[in-house]
């Protein structure tokens, strides 16, 4: 095992264990609990198993969760409705619309439809908004950029004045993140698809973090050495070895690139956990805005 692991499952296990304090000492005090909403629609396997392994953090540190599993031709009316129904249930102190939604589902006009105080994504726009203004700070962070930059501080990479190239312009996570990046002071460059010459941008960056979703995409000779690097990838690939058929790679050359990165998050055990432990984070500061 190279030592410059990014110890993603470590870092969000301390969190895990706080926040299960926490609510500990809430329920001994005869206070409320947190309480998640998550709603999934339609039966994406990836975002199945991304649900299911959120409610079992939920349920590990005592926050309660209800779930609701829709079918994939549940309509915008209907979604609508149980998002106003929950935005207005006190037990609810956090609502999680699981992300993609099927193609007939209008995903902007849901997502500005959950209370910005119980919007534990980050992702309603007026909070995202927030996220690009200077001197404002958004309600909630999204979870994976949260987690993303709690391993750059934990692991002391310096942010402001650093070259940070963010590969992938989601709205999930390439976006805010850079636009997180650019407020600690970083000088942010993002790339995607369209990119030219993106080997020469990689190389210039003290961190460089990855989402674009095609496994083992970046290798060492597009890293700069003594970056950080973080592999926001999860992708599933053919391997006869395992009893499975398959094993889980990022998005990064893991085994080349930690030879020359100064630290490097693996896959799994990076970012993933931390997104989890991020929600869990953001659930108890929904409960915290909905107490004020
Ligand atoms: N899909 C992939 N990642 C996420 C996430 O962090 N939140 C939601 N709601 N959907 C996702």
């Amino acid at each position: 095992m190279t030592s410059n692991i990014i110890d993603g499952k470590k870092l969000s296990q301390s969190i895990r264990e706080d926040i299960k304090k926490q609510i500990e000492t809430r329920i001994a005090q005869g206070k409320s609990q947190p309480g998640l909403a998550t709603i999934l629609v339609g039966d994406d396997p990836a975002s199945r198993t991304y649900v299911r392994n959120k409610l079992r953090a939920c349920d590990a540190v005592g926050i309660r969760n209800i779930s609701y599993e829709l079918p994939q031709d549940t309509s915008q009316e209907e979604l609508d409705a149980l998002i106003k129904q929950l935005n207005n249930n006190p037990d609810v102190t956090g609502i999680l619309l699981q992300l993609p939604l099927p193609k007939h589902l209008d995903e902007e006009s849901l997502l500005a439809a959950i209370k910005l105080i119980k919007d534990v994504d980050g992702f309603n726009p007026i909070n995202v908004g927030r996220i690009a203004l200077r001197g404002i700070a958004p309600v909630f962070v999204p979870c994976t950029p949260a987690g993303i930059l709690e391993l750059l501080r934990e692991y002391e990479a310096p942010i402001a004045g650093a070259n940070a190239v963010v590969v992938g312009r989601s709205n999930i996570v390439g976006m805010p993140l850079a636009l997180l990046l650019t407020k600690e002071n970083a000088t942010v460059t993002i790339c995607h698809s369209k990119t030219k010459n993106l080997p020469e941008i990689t190389r210039q960056a003290d961190i460089l973090i990855v989402a674009i979703g095609k496994p083992e995409f970046i290798t060492a000779d597009m890293v700069k050495p003594g970056a950080y690097v973080i592999d926001v990838g999860i992708n599933s690939v053919d391997d006869s070895s395992r009893k499975s058929g398959y094993r889980l790679v990022g998005d990064v050359a893991f085994d080349e690139v930690a030879q020359v990165a100064k630290a490097i998050t693996p896959v799994p055990g990076g970012v993933g956990p931390m997104t989890i432990a991020m929600l869990l984070k953001n659930t108890m500061r929904a409960l915290e805005l909905a107490e004020q």
